[in-house]
């Protein structure tokens, strides 16, 4: 049996892969630090179900202070998906956080990898690493983050390809493409307007609505990775996880308009944050060759499911508002 260790287990996408990889018949190591970027109870309630099942074993720890031999001892494959993410809240004195937990935990866990001799390391990376693309950059396919959070995650990449083309371990970065689902943050775009959707309240849109992102399914996601757990892959693979289908935030809006069924809901209107950009697209192409993997849900049938967790979770109890983390300090700066 394939013993995994997940980090940032009892994320949004950390504890549906963890869950994934249960039914799929592997015992899993989840470890997460319950970070104050957003409510720490709606993590707990992530992973609920998932704590009584014997395959599954929570440690409650901070991967950049554990002892990682613990950590590591009897583990065969690693996804590292905790970090900080967030784009808008990574700039200014912020940006400490981001080296901390994205940088530093990456290095760290992979130095206790390469010690262990795991035979795969996935790292979760992300599309922030390609900033605002110009058709040159995108055809030479070069990163060039907006963000300091993208920076963060390019760096991590960097240092999980490093890795492997000097000590040969076998790491793959993802990166996932604006993921959306069941359980998604709190601070992320389809959460923000269902709740305000539900709640009747005007939905806060920063920009005018036409940028596009490539919204792509948590299921698609967990696929995707744990598939790059255990493929056959180049040596520091990098791969978008991406739907393929880049849509508006007004699209995303309007679908979800009508799902809630609402007429018509009032927007606020507010300045682009510093470091969003206009478009993302992923290149789908390697992550088929070499995952055997394809997207398959398209964006009304996985907002539906997500509407149905969100109406679910009101039922049980009220959603609690974004910790401290997750405001901006640099809101009405323009940098
Ligand atoms: N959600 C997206 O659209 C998206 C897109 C691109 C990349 N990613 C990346 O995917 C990963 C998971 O994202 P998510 O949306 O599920 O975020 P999330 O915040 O829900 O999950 C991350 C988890 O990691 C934990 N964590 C953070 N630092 C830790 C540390 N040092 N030690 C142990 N646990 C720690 C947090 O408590 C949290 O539960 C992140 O690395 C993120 O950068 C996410």
């Amino acid at each position: 049996m394939t013993r995994v260790l997940v980090t940032g287990a009892a994320g949004f996408i950390g504890s549906h892969l963890c869950e994934a990889l249960v039914q799929d018949g592997c015992e899993v190591r989840g470890v997460d630090a319950f970070t104050e970027f957003y409510d720490p109870a709606s993590k707990r309630r992530n992973i609920a179900e998932l704590m009584p099942d014997p395959a599954f074993e929570l440690v409650e720890a901070d991967v950049r202070t554990a002892p990682s031999g613990q950590l590591l001892d009897g583990i065969d494959a690693v996804a590292h998906l905790a970090g900080e993410p967030g784009v808008s809240t990574s700039w200014g004195p912020s940006f400490e956080r981001y080296v901390d937990r994205n940088v530093l935990a990456t290095q760290r866990l992979l130095e206790a990898a390469l010690a262990k001799g795991v035979s795969r390391f996935v790292y979760a990376s992300s599309s922030s690493v390609y900033g605002a693309e110009t058709e040159a950059l995108r055809a030479r396919g070069e990163p060039r983050p907006a963000s300091p959070y993208g920076v963060s995650k390019l760096a991590a990449e960097a240092l999980v390809g490093a890795y492997a083309y000097s000590y040969g371990l076998p790491g793959v970065s993802l990166r996932y493409f604006s993921v959306y689902g069941p359980r998604q943050r709190p601070d992320m775009a389809a959460h923000r307007f269902i709740e305000a959707l539900l709640d009747g309240r005007p939905l806060q849109l920063f920009g005018d609505g036409s940028q596009t992102r490539d919204f792509t399914f948590v299921g698609d996601v967990v696929r995707a990775t744990s598939r790059a757990l255990f493929a056959d892959l180049p040596p520091a693979a990098v791969l978008d996880i991406a739907c393929g289908r880049p849509t508006s935030v007004a699209t995303l809006i309007e679908e979800l308009r009508s799902i809630v069924d609402v007429d018509d809901p009032s927007l606020e209107t507010r300045q682009e944050r510093p470091g969003d950009v206009p478009r993302t697209a992923g290149r789908i192409d390697a992550a088929r060759q070499h995952l055997d993997w394809s997207p398959t849900v398209g964006l009304r049938a996985g907002l539906r499911q997500q509407v149905a967790w969100h109406a679910g979770v009101r039922d049980s109890q009220p959603i609690s508002g974004l910790a401290g983390g997750a405001t901006d300090p640099h809101q009405a700066v323009r940098r």
